[in-house]
């Protein structure tokens, strides 16, 4: 089975089953300060799992594409990935725990020709809180699955997000394929990490929201949220050991033994493997449409960290050029079909990894001596100090998992807390990037967000009036206290043009709009002038918000009601964001 063919098997298996397919939204969140990637079909899903009604109806389907950078460490195993694509549906307050199984366990056993010996699942054991989920293992029992085949685990294995501070969350049931080879021990389950059962799909009964105070509420819909992850399917439908044998990493792992081949040092199959994965995940963050480039904070920081820890591993067998655009290219030619982005964004993508080499092979040498040495002098203790690893971050833009990564192939270790001490001490403008931050989180949809939003779109009519139509959005990011709006434009927006911008959003303001919600196929969204991607990348039917006068945008929402929430709008700064993008930073008083 190919890729394609497994994409395409399981949206049409969801909308035989009623569900609407919808389309895979950016890797980079909208307006969620919390998360830097899309970890999970249900980001772009929060407000709608939280009870906001969704356009395309309450059962949905979809292949969205995923960062998940705490796996990183566990990249170059048979199964562990940063980027990859997740098949999911969901039920927004329709079905529950039974027919979701029911449905799962049709898909796997009928479709893939899983057999049910083959299948171990968990399940909710209960807490003080919430109880054992007797319905889901009574389900289980039911279709076949003997008792040994279902496992009871408590909170840490069997509660599925919020992946923040707050958001929907709730127990769930996992599926796991048994690889075959005997228990490493009698207490091997699911949960033990000897490679006997591997994760494939799993089914989140969303009923309760985490508050900012850690308390749990029940919400209005009981929802399902399941996701599957496409490249442990392919492995195991096609009888593979591990995801780089399939045909989603052959072209580009044959590229790179093509290019290593050519080196008298032999290069190790795990890097082969980091390096196929990374360049993977590389490509398709700078590959989104929102033009990341590699940078020391936030999104930008990940790109970086994957890209000179490809650049090192090639270092280290003796290959001193850049082959990175060369895999690029293979990733690119491969996905541009299923991901138009990339073949759109390419010319991006690599100047971006050309870039990032040429800035970063300047100092690699230099930088590699200083820290060959500092490791080789680090004494008994075998701790690096944390002021030598903060000079090779500040002089040499080591990352410090880089270095940690170095030490550890020497057996030494880093002085973590240390590095983030002078880190903190140093640190300007750049606050989140390499501290911290990595793992997801979802912000609360406040009322003040809402309104942040409408006022983003204000300033995005206001811009292509005042500006011209030509200027694009680029990247939108709200915290409760500002708004940032990223758009293309080639040169400095002036004072002037900036004070007309303010002046015309607060006209909008000032002149008490209802904001108006409709819902309409995109092709009318785009006959009745509504501004938006179009490139079949939306689900059927579509929101557009008017404000009438101002704006005219496809958005999920959710909106202000009336411009007058706003109160009042004021832009704090303009600056460049990269090559052709420009930063608008602004607050509202609403
Ligand atoms: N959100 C759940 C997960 O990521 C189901 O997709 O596992």
């Amino acid at each position: 089975m190919t890729a394609n063919e497994l994409r395409t098997m399981y949206v049409n298996f969801f909308k035989e089953r009623g569900h609407r397919e919808i389309a895979s939204a950016s890797l980079l969140p909208e307006n969620d300060p919390t998360v830097l990637f899309t970890t999970a079909g249900m980001h772009p899903l929060v407000p709608y799992l939280l009870g906001e009604k969704h356009p395309s109806g309450n059962r949905l389907t979809d292949v969205q594409k995923c960062v998940r950078t705490d796996d990183i460490d566990e990249v170059g195993d048979d199964t562990h990935l940063t980027f990859f694509e997740m098949l999911g549906n969901w039920s927004l307050g329709d079905y529950f725990k039974e027919e979701s199984i029911s449905m799962s366990f049709e898909f796997l056993t009928k479709h893939l020709n899983i057999p049910v010996e083959r299948l171990a699942v968990t399940v909710f054991a209960g807490d003080e809180m919430v109880p054992a989920d007797v319905e889901a293992e009574t389900k289980w029992k039911s279709l076949g699955l003997k008792s040994e085949q279902i496992f009871r685990y408590g909170r840490e294995e069997n509660w599925w997000g919020p992946p923040g501070q707050t958001g929907p969350c709730g127990p769930d049931t996992e599926i796991f394929y048994d690889m075959g080879q005997p228990k490493c021990g009698t207490d091997c389950g699911p949960a033990c990490t000897c490679g006997k059962y591997v994760e494939i799909w799993n089914n989140v009964f969303m009923q309760f929201k985490k508050e900012s105070d850690g308390t749990f509420t029940e919400l209005k819909q009981k929802n399902v949220d399941t996701g599957m992850g496409l490249e442990r399917i392919l492995t195991i439908f096609n009888g593979k050991t591990n995801v780089y044998e399939t045909e989603l990493f052959v072209p580009v792992m044959t590229k790179l033994e093509e290019l290593v081949g050519s080196s008298e040092m032999s290069m190790s199959e795990t890097d082969k493997r980091i390096i196929c994965e990374h360049i993977r995940a590389t490509t398709f963050i700078l590959g989104d449409p929102k033009k990341i480039a590699p940078s020391n904070t936030e999104q930008g920081y990940i790109l970086r960290r994957f890209i000179r820890r490809m650049i090192r591993l090639f270092k280290k067998t003796g290959i001193h050029e850049n082959c990175l655009c060369e895999l690029s290219k293979v990733i690119i030619d491969q996905y541009k079909e299923v991901y138009p982005e990339l073949g759109e964004n390419e010319e991006f993508i690599l100047e971006q990894l050309q870039k990032e080499y040429t800035l970063f092979a300047k100092t690699l040498d230099d930088g590699l001596k200083k820290a060959n040495r500092y490791l080789q002098n680090v004494g008994k203790c075998g701790v690096l100090s944390g002021d030598l690893a903060f000079k090779l971050y500040d002089t040499y833009g080591f990352p410090i998992e880089f270095t940690m990564e170095m030490a550890q192939e020497k057996g030494l270790q880093v002085d973590l807390d240390g590095f983030q001490k002078k880190f903190e001490e140093h640190r300007n403008k750049s606050r989140q990037g390499a501290a911290g931050k990595f793992a997801g989180g979802l912000a609360d949809n406040s009322e003040r967000t809402a309104r942040l939003h409408t006022a983003t779109h204000l300033l995005n009519g206001a811009l292509r009036s005042i500006l011209g139509d030509e200027i694009a959005q680029r990247g939108s990011n709200i915290t409760s206290e500002r708004l940032r709006f990223d758009f293309s434009f080639g040169r400095k927006v002036t004072k002037e043009e900036l004070s007309q911008v303010e002046a015309m959003v607060n006209e909008a303001i000032a002149n008490k709009v209802d904001v108006i919600m409709e819902e309409m196929t995109p092709e009318q969204a785009y006959e009745s002038g509504a501004i938006g991607v179009f490139t079949g990348k939306y689900g059927e039917i579509v929101k557009v918000y008017t404000i009438p006068g101002y704006s005219k945008e496809i958005c999920g929402g959710p909106h202000a009601a009336n411009t007058g929430e706003l109160v009042a709008f004021r832009i704090l700064k303009e600056e460049a964001s990269s090559a052709g993008v420009r930063r608008i930073k602004a607050v509202i008083e609403g």
